[in-house]
């Protein structure tokens, strides 16, 4: 079977995005990092993807001021451009319109750094601990128009130590997600995860 060509998109340091580089080196993975694509020229992980010899890409969504879905439209535009097959989201800090989630439905999945359902959004550790939980982690879904919310691929979960600051909660996770993303990649490559839908709510099936 031809490998999957997918796009990693970052909008930092990338370390999500060099955990599937490094994964895509092994012969019989089932997909190559094809592009990375950065809302920010800044993007550390671009230097590192470069250096790996991967083609990266940056559209600067300041340059579309409130635009969201023309900036989604030249998003778009640089998907296809490269002929790209999945969208893995790696610390991509941009709200995605429904326009351009629905173009990937089934084929572009996201990590969050917790156990979703819980802690939805940003700063996801801080949160974690002050909520007293013993259990955190992260989450590979797939991707829907509402943040954070859609069909569950895989988790990892971290025990939370009594000392656990928010950096070292979020180092043990972030371990955690370099693990798990390659994991969930394969299976969405290999079409063993797919989102399917119930009675038009969407679901993940193993
Ligand atoms: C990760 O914790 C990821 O779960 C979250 O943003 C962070 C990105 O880190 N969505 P990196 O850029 O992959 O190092």
């Amino acid at each position: 079977m031809p490998r999957k060509r997918v796009a990693v998109l970052i909008s930092g340091r990338g370390s999500n995005m060099a955990s599937l580089i490094k994964a895509a080196k092994k012969p019989d993975y089932p997909a190559e990092i094809a592009l990375v694509l950065s809302n920010r020229l800044d993007a550390a992980g671009l230097a590192v993807a470069r250096a790996e010899g991967i083609a990266t890409a940056v559209v600067d969504h300041t340059a579309f001021g409130k635009e969201r879905e023309a900036f989604d439209r030249a998003l778009q535009a640089v998907l296809e451009q490269h002929c790209i097959e999945i969208v893995c989201l790696a610390g991509f800090m941009r709200l995605l319109t429904p326009w351009l989630v629905r173009q990937w439905e089934g084929r572009m999945i996201n990590i969050h750094p917790a156990l979703l359902p819980a802690f939805k959004g940003l700063n996801t550790h801080e949160r974690a601990l002050a909520a007293g939980v013993k259990e955190h982690g992260a989450t590979v879904h797939f991707v829907v128009p509402e943040m954070d919310a859609g069909p569950i691929i895989g988790q990892s979960p971290v025990q939370v130590a009594p000392d656990d600051t928010p950096d070292t909660l979020a180092a043990r996770v972030l371990a955690e997600e370099h693990r798990l993303y390659p994991q969930a990649l394969k299976l969405v490559a290999l079409g063993e995860a797919k989102l399917t839908r119930e009675h038009d709510e969407p679901k993940a099936t193993r």
